[in-house]
């Protein structure tokens, strides 16, 4: 049996009015190149992919679901997360949402300074996570600075109660090139080669994924005894 693999990737955009929104410089280039992965690999791919980065390519397309908010995203993962053997949530979801309390259409700088009040998003991956079953693979990401990434990416691994999480340095983002590590919950984490590729590093994960993901299916531990 194929894989089901779902995988998130690019950003969220959360409406300030019904012309401006809130969002982040994730391009989704990672994510896209783990779904090119993952459909050479024979996966059976879903791509939840952010409206805000860039254009899938055509072999994505019949598999991509484009979303805009977290709101957006939050109802599709209900919809597919349940099904998918391994989900890999490489989208740069919302920390905070504005909340809409101007029932204007368009805010107007006539109208003097305003404050915007920000809501914390709901953490879809740590929500996820506490429902999912012991056949399915939870893998997030986290990008941090460069001096904290080990440490801060195991606190989130941890409290977000995932199986794995990819750590890569805040250069990353926009970059040609990645240098990140796999870390699994209880286990080591596993850097990949420097500077590699967004396609090799794609594949250097799909290849970790898929150990933990049968190391889990046969109900064996990564952790020490
Ligand atoms: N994530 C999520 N829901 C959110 C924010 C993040 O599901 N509202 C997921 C991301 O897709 C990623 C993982 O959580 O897989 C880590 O994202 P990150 O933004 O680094 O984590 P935060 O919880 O937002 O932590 P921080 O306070 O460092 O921003």
């Amino acid at each position: 049996m194929p894989i089901e693999l779902l995988l998130t990737a690019g950003p969220t955009r959360e409406p300030i009015d019904h012309v401006r929104f809130l969002s982040n410089r994730s391009s989704g280039q990672l994510g896209l190149a783990v779904a090119s992965e993952a459909v050479s690999r024979h996966w059976n791919t879903t791509l939840l992919l952010g409206t805000g980065g860039i254009d899938p390519p055509a072999a994505l397309t019949r598999c991509c679901h484009p979303f805009d908010t977290t709101d957006d995203l939050q109802s599709l993962l209900g919809i597919h997360a349940p099904k998918c053997d391994i989900l890999i949530m490489a989208a740069a979801v919302a920390d905070f949402i504005p909340r809409q309390n101007s029932g204007q259409a368009k805010l107007s700088r006539h109208h003097g300074p305003i404050n915007l009040t920000l809501d914390p998003a709901p953490d879809l991956i740590a929500q996820i996570a506490t429902q999912s079953r012991s056949n399915q693979t939870i893998v997030g990401f986290a990008l941090e600075s460069s001096d904290t990434m080990e440490s801060a990416a195991r606190a989130k691994l941890d409290r977000k109660g995932l199986d794995a999480i990819v750590a890569n340095p805040l250069e990353t983002m926009g970059a040609q090139t990645i240098s990140a590590m796999f870390m699994e919950r209880g286990g080591d984490a596993i850097a990949a080669d420097p500077d590699l590729s967004k396609t090799q590093f794609a594949s250097w994960l799909l290849d970790q994924v898929a150990v933990l993901h049968e190391r889990r299916v046969r109900g064996v531990s990564s952790a020490p005894p």
